[in-house]
C-alpha cells in the first residue's frame, strides 16, 4: 500500500522549519537555521526541506499534502485591524510592513508554490502536491497532542501571537482536537514577557531564556506593580493587558514612556552592565508568569476532567513555570513539544493535516512519546566524518565505544571540556546529547569556564544537567521523565551546601561564584536545576557515557549545553563541529567514533573576527 507523505512548513515569522511525516510517524524534522547559519531565522526552509526528504528518500511526487502552519490572510486581517485601532500612531512601521503583505505574503500560496518549485526542479507547478494552511494556535495544539503519550488530554497552548489567538485551549481524544477557548491579541503572555525581556535589554524572541534564568538573581519587587498596572489576572487565570503601556501593536517597539515612568527609568542598553533592578524586574515578570500558567492549568482541568495536560507555544519553553505546573498544579502528568516554539509548528500542521484532514488514526508510542528524543536531522556515518576530517587537515583517532567512553568519562573527571557529536540533530531548542559541549557538574570553576571561555556568553547564565533517569531522584525534585529538558526542579535538600555566616548577607550575582551544592556548576542560584532525564531507548550512546562517568566518579550528572557559542545556532555537519571546538577553549571533540585532542591539532590563525559572524542573542 502507498504510504501517505506529509510535509510540514512553518515560514516567515521565526524558527521557520520543516517536518516530514509518513503515515503519521514522524520521520524527520530541523529548523533552517541550523543548515544556513542564521539563528531564528525566518527564511524559506529550502535546506531543511531538501534533508527531510532526501534523508528519507522521498520524492516531491511522493507527497500527499504539503502544509504551511498559519493562515496569511486572517494573519494579515489581525495586522490592518491592529494598525487601524491604533492609527495614526504605527503609521510609519504600517507603511514598512505593507509592500511585503501586499507583494509576497499576502499571495504566500503563490510564493510557497514557487519556492517549492524551485528547489524541487518542478517548472509546472500544477505538478506540486496540493498546499494545505493550518491555523496557528492548532498547529501549536497538534504539536503538543498528537505525538505526546496520552489517548486524552487537556492541551495549552500560549504564544506572542499568531493570527489572532496567544492562549487557547483544547481537548485532545484520540485523533482529534476540539476547541475550547481563545484568549485573542493583544492580550498575550508571551508578548508581556517579551516586553520585560526587550526592557532589560535582550533581545525579544530570543533573549526570554535569560530572564528567565536572571530571575532567580532578583527580589518579586515589581510584582504588585505589573498587577496593578499592566495586567489585570481573573481567577481563572484569563487576562487582559493594559496596553497603555505597550507599543508593539503599532509595531515600534515593546514598550513606551508611560511603561518607563513606571519603572523608573529607560530600558537597559544590551550588553551594558546588569543590575539589580534588571534581575528584581525578571523575577517579577517570571513569578507573575507562573502565576497565569498555574491558574489556566487549574481552571482547564476543573473545565476537562482530563488528568493529563500537553503545553506548546513559546511560553511553553518557560521550563520554571511548567515544573511548577507539574508540581503544584492538579495534573497527573505533564507533556511539553520540545520544539514548543513556531519551529514545532511544522510537526503539528502536518499531524493535523493527516488524522483531521485525512481524519487517519493516530499511534500512540509504545514508550513515552512519537517525538524520537528529539533526534529527527541529520546525522553522520563514521566515513562521511572521516572523509571530511581528512579534507580540513585534522588530526583524529578511531575508537572502539567501550574505549571511547573510558576515554571520554576520564576526560571529563579531570575537568576536560568535550564536545560530543553522534547520532541525529536534535529538533527544538535544547541540545540533548546528539550535538551538546559536556562537562563535570562536581566542579567548582566550570560555570564561570564554559560560559566565558566556551560560549563567550553572560556570566549569570545557568547549566543544565543530564542524568540518569533512573537516578534522577537522587539528586533533584523530580520523579517523572524529563527527555527535553523543559522541566525545572530542585536540588535535593541534601546535596545542598549551606551558607557560611559571611554569605548569609549575600544577594544577587554576588552569590554567583558560591557553590550551592555538590553538582554546583547544574545547581542555580535557587538551588534549581533544568533537568535532562536520559534513556537508553532513546540515546544509548550518551546514555552509557553517563553510565561510565558515574561508574568512574560516582556522580551520574554531566554538564549538558548546547554545541555552539553565543548568537551561533547549534551545530549541525562536522565542519561547523571542527570550527566551534577550534575557535573555543573545548578540549576535546568527539564526532561519532572520532576522537579528536584540542593539543594535536593544527593551528588556525589568530583570528577573533568570526565572532562578529554572529549576532549576539
Ligand atoms: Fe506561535
Amino acid at each position: 500500500m502507498k504510504s501517505d507523505f506529509v510535509l510540514g512548513i512553518s515560514a516567515y515569522y521565526h524558527d521557520s522549519a520543516a517536518c516530514l511525516i509518513r503515515d503519521g510517524e514522524i520521520v524527520s524534522a530541523a529548523q533552517e537555521e541550523r543548515f544556513i547559519r542564521k539563528k531564528h531565522t525566518a527564511k524559506f526552509p529550502s535546506e531543511a526541506i531538501q534533508f527531510c526528504l532526501n534523508d528519507a528518500g522521498v520524492a516531491w511526487q511522493d507527497l500527499r499534502f504539503i502544509v504551511f502552519y498559519d493562515k496569511p490572510l486572517i494573519k494579515f486581517e489581525r495586522l490592518l485591524e491592529t494598525y487601524l485601532t491604533f492609527a495614526p500612531r504605527g503609521i510609519t512601521s504600517f507603511i514598512t510592513a505593507m509592500p511585503v503583505w501586499l507583494k509576497e505574503k499576502l499571495f504566500l500560496k503563490n510564493l510557497l508554490r514557487k519556492e517549492c518549485g524551485r528547489i524541487a526542479g518542478i517548472t509546472n507547478l500544477k505538478d506540486l502536491p496540493q498546499i494545505l494552511f493550518g491555523e496557528h494556535h492548532e498547529s501549536h495544539a497538534a504539536a503538543a497532542f498528537f505525538p505526546s503519550p496520552f489517548r486524552e488530554a487537556a492541551v495549552l497552548c500560549m504564544d506572542g501571537v499568531g493570527e489572532w489567538a496567544t492562549t487557547s485551549a483544547w481537548v485532545g481524544n484520540d485523533s482529534s482536537l476540539t476547541p475550547l477557548w481563545e484568549i485573542p491579541f493583544p492580550h498575550s503572555l508571551g508578548l508581556l514577557y517579551s516586553a520585560f525581556t526587550y526592557y532589560t535589554g535582550f533581545k525579544v524572541n530570543s533573549g526570554e531564556y535569560k530572564v528567565m534564568g536572571l530571575a532567580p538573581y532578583g527580589r518579586p519587587t515589581y510584582v504588585d506593580a505589573i498587577y496593578e498596572h499592566l495586567l489585570d489576572v481573573k481567577p481563572d487565570g484569563t487576562f487582559r493587558l493594559n496596553m497603555d503601556y505597550f507599543d508593539y501593536c503599532t509595531g515600534l517597539k515593546m514598550t513606551n514612556e508611560k511603561f518607563d515612568e513606571l519603572f523608573e527609568g529607560p530600558p537597559r542598553t544590551p550588553e551594558t552592565n546588569l543590575t539589580q533592578r534588571e534581575m528584581d524586574l525578571a523575577r517579577s515578570v517570571q513569578e507573575v508568569t507562573e502565576e497565569v500558567m498555574l491558574r489556566l492549568g487549574r481552571t482547564l482541568y476543573s473545565e476537562t476532567g482530563q488528568d493529563y495536560l500537553c503545553l506548546s507555544g513559546g511560553v511553553a519553553l518557560n521550563c520554571v513555570g511548567n515544573g511548577r505546573l507539574l508540581r503544584e498544579g492538579p495534573f497527573k502528568g505533564i507533556w511539553i513539544q520540545p520544539a514548543a516554539g513556531d519551529a514545532g509548528s511544522a510537526v503539528g500542521a502536518a499531524l493535523s493535516a493527516y488524522h483531521q484532514y485525512l481524519g487517519k488514526p493516530r499511534t500512540i508510542a509504545a514508550n513515552g512519546d512519537s517525538m524520537k528524543g528529539s533526534y529527527l536531522g541529520p546525522r553522520y556515518t563514521n566515513d562521511q566524518i572521516e572523509q571530511i576530517l581528512k579534507k580540513i587537515g585534522a588530526v583524529y583517532c578511531r575508537l572502539e565505544e567501550d574505549q571511547l567512553l573510558e576515554q571520554m568519562a576520564q576526560h571529563l573527571a579531570s575537568e576536560k571540556v568535550v564536545g560530543w557529536f553522534q547520532g541525529r540533530m536534535e529538533f527544538g531548542p535544547r541540545a540533548l546529547g546528539g550535538r551538546s559541549i559536556l562537562g563535570d557538574p562536581r566542579s567548582k570553576q566550570m560555570q564561570s569556564v564554559m560560559n566565558l571561555k566556551i560560549k563567550f556568553r553572560e556570566s549569570f547564565r545557568p547549566f543544565a544537567p543530564s542524568v540518569l533517569r533512573e537516578r534522577v531522584s537522587d539528586y533533584f525534585e523530580m520523579y517523572t521523565d524529563s527527555p527535553y529538558m523543559l522541566l525545572v526542579a530542585p536540588v535535593l535538600e541534601k546535596r545542598r551546601v549551606q551558607l557560611t555566616e559571611a554569605q548569609h548577607g549575600l544577594w544577587g550575582i554576588d552569590l554567583l561564584n558560591v557553590p550551592k551544592s555538590d553538582i554546583p556548576a547544574v545547581t542555580h542560584v535557587d538551588y534549581s536545576a533544568r533537568v535532562q532525564t536520559v534513556t537508553e531507548a532513546t540515546n544509548p550512546r550518551y546514555y552509557r557515557l553517563l553510565q561510565m562517568f558515574e561508574r568512574k566518579t560516582g556522580c551520574a550528572v554531566l554538564i549538558n549545553t548546547s554545541f555552539n557559542v553565543r548568537g551561533e545556532p547549534i551545530v549541525c555537519t562536522p565542519e561547523d563541529a571542527y570550527r566551534c571546538f577550534m575557535r573555543t577553549d573545548m578540549d576535546v571533540l568527539v564526532l561519532e567514533d572520532m576522537v579528536l585532542l584540542k593539543q594535536d591539532q593544527p593551528p588556525v590563525p589568530e583570528d577573533t573576527s568570526w565572532m562578529q559572524e554572529f549576532e549576539l542573542d
